[in-house]
């Protein structure tokens, strides 16, 4: 099979014969020439090995190739690094302004966690592996003031349990600043997620605590 990999802006076919029933991750370690991408955990919860496979932002150790190369062209599959951050090298890219972000946008707590009202919200925000393929796809995130889904996810998980009132108004300014100005609801954030994260649900939650002011004062959420 061929395997089309981006690297330097230009697309390099390589050839492949062994076995298909494995990760897009073992795929690139076959490969004779050696190709730099970043992979850690090779199960699905460090983000790490986030690329763009056959024109989707993907998680390469959780992409099988036998699925994979019967998207674009039988026996063919496409790979490029994500495209919103800085390249190092090959498919290798810095990801290291999404936690930048999480400094920025002061998401922490500075209380004591509050007792939670909705653990099951909780627990599907805290799956964000901050892996970029939700910026990949977003047509408004580029380097810049928009901070990307992500910021959404990881304050609304937030936002419930802090109890310290200046670092909850400060968190809420930033969300505003920094995400509400910015996003179009294109939703395509959503649709790429590898957890499945509902971002949207994170997304309208942030909304209605931190801008819709008639949510504050009847404090209904
Ligand atoms: S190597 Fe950790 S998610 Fe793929």
């Amino acid at each position: 099979m061929k395997v089309k990999i981006k690297i330097d802006g230009e697309f390099k076919t390589f050839d492949y014969d062994g076995d298909l029933n494995i990760s897009v991750v073992t795929l690139l370690e076959r490969l004779d020439n050696p190709i730099e991408f970043s992979c850690s955990c090779l199960q699905g919860i460090c983000g790490a090995c986030a690329m763009v496979i056959n024109s989707q932002p993907k998680l390469a150790c959780k992409c099988f190739v036998n699925e994979e190369r019967m998207v674009i062209e039988y026996d063919e599959i496409t790979i490029e690094p994500l495209s919103k951050f800085p390249l190092v090298k090959d498919l290798k890219v810095d990801r290291s302004v999404l936690f930048d972000v999480m400094n920025d946008c002061e998401l922490w707590l500075e209380s004591d966690s509050a007792d939670s009202t909705d653990l099951e919200f909780e627990y599907e925000m805290s799956l964000c592996l901050m892996c970029g393929c939700c910026t990949e796809v977003c047509p408004n995130y580029k380097a810049g003031d928009f901070a990307g889904a992500q910021l959404a996810v990881s304050a609304s998980k937030l936002v419930n349990l802090e109890s310290d009132e200046k670092h909850l108004k400060s968190m809420k300014k930033k969300y505003k600043k920094r995400f509400f100005n910015h996003c179009v609801k294109s939703t395509s954030c959503e649709d790429v997620c590898p957890m499945g994260i509902p971002t949207q649900s994170a997304i309208s939650k942030m909304n209605r605590k931190s801008v819709w002011r008639i949510w504050q004062l009847l404090n209904l959420d």
